[in-house]
């Protein structure tokens, strides 16, 4: 009899030799911008810790006491018996920061992305969601049966032309509901949505309207809140999910909106029912990592002076770069396996960034998928660019 699994064998022995088999480094040191990998000190620039608070003391000192207060786990469902004060405090932290009725914390953005929008959407729904929407928005999509339409990524013209489509088909075919959802920052590309533009089409064609604040959270606007705070558009927004283990340097997601919202996930959302609640411990790092987001805006000016200096340091070197204000700087290579042997080739040279290939990203556009922290000093950044400027000749 042959192995049942020989089959799965097969599968992995075409991803390699696709060249696109994955496999994990470790960091054996905390999250700084400069760890330790394979017994040296390298320049970490692939996390999404933004504002380097993952390591911050006083969100250490935090967790500590939480622990020591409320124990390491929650033990069930927050609908069964895990709910507990830090989790009821965190999402009232949340509503404020948002400046929302209400907040909902799922136990990552995953979950709640695919929770949010399973709950929302089903059969009777058309979702019009960007091309480049993250994996987790295009699973949640999947696992609601919704009809999906797919807009070439930010084409607010093609939005409109589907909306209006979906708005004039026959009355037997006409979803009960709509809803729009993107990026704010796509997480691979580091651009951003034009949120004012699908808040209005949103608006026009009464559509629910979802955000995904992952990689803006704690980054852009005045205070942090995200994009949709940078654009002036949060309070036309009816979702605004985010995820707390990137800037925030913590761990878990929310969905940010209407008290309304917040009940119809609690009963609908099945990643939020059907799921052991976060550590108590976790969602107090959570809470008071929003008090020192909103407290420190010069870790955010910072920020915004090393994305300055990187792209305008890759930009003279040659390298085609927007001027995003995001801390995510993609390199496109375009060949899975050339950017595995750059991004090698850095790693050699004591700079870590990891090589992005599909399905991750479309089919010919694999990167180095470059991100910066607050953390990273000026000599940090000038080595990173000096090693970039000798592999820029390899690319070319
Ligand atoms: C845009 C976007 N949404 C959602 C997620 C998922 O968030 P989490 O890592 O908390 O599961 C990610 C993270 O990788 C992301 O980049």
């Amino acid at each position: 009899m042959t192995d049942p699994l020989d089959i799965l064998s097969e599968e992995l022995k075409k991803i390699k030799s696709n060249k696109l088999f994955r496999s994990m480094r470790t960091i054996g040191s905390m999250q700084k911008p400069v760890v330790r990998m394979d017994g040296r000190d390298i320049i970490l620039m692939c996390s999404n810790n933004y504002l380097s608070l993952a390591n911050h003391p006083d969100l250490m000192k935090t967790a500590t006491s939480a622990i020591e207060e409320f124990g390491v786990a929650a033990g069930a469902s927050r609908l069964v018996s895990g709910n507990m004060p830090p989790h009821e405090q965190l999402e009232h932290d949340i509503a404020a920061f948002k400046n929302t009725e209400s907040a909902l914390v799922f136990n990552s953005g995953y979950h709640a992305n695919v929770g949010i929008i399973s709950a929302i959407a089903g059969k009777d729904t058309a979702i019009v969601s960007d091309e480049l929407n993250h994996a987790s928005i295009i699973d949640g999509i999947r696992l609601s049966k919704a009809r999906v339409y797919v807009y070439k990524h930010r084409d607010v013209t093609m939005v409109e032309d589907i909306l209006k489509s979906i708005d004039t088909g026959s009355n037997e075919h006409k979803p009960k509901k709509k809803l729009i959802v993107t990026d704010s920052v796509f997480s691979m590309d580091g651009d951003i949505a034009p949120l004012k533009e699908l808040v209005m089409l949103a608006e026009k064609y009464n559509a629910i309207i979802m955000i995904d604040e992952a990689h803006a959270t704690g980054v852009l606007g005045e205070t942090g809140r995200g994009a949709a705070e940078m654009l002036g558009v949060s309070h036309r927004i009816h979702i605004q999910m985010g995820t707390l283990g990137k800037a925030l340097g913590s761990f878990g997601a929310y969905a940010a909106g209407s008290k309304l919202l917040v009940e119809y996930f609690t009963n609908k959302a099945r990643p939020f029912i059907f799921s052991t609640a976060l550590p108590p411990a976790v969602c107090a790092v959570s809470s008071k990592a929003i008090e020192l987001v909103q407290k420190h805006p010069e870790l955010r000016r910072k920020l915004r002076d090393n994305i300055n200096f990187l792209r305008n340091g890759l930009k003279s070197i040659g390298f085609t770069m927007s001027d995003d204000p995001t801390p995510i700087i993609p390199v496109i290579i375009g060949d899975a396996d050339k950017t595995m042997r750059l991004s090698s080739m850095l790693f050699e040279r004591g700079i870590f960034v990891s090589g992005i290939r599909p399905p991750s990203v479309p089919e010919g556009t694999s990167r180095l998928r470059m991100t910066v922290t607050a953390a990273h000093t000026q000599p940090m950044l000038e080595k990173v660019l000096e090693a970039m400027k000798q592999i820029s000749k390899i690319i070319q």
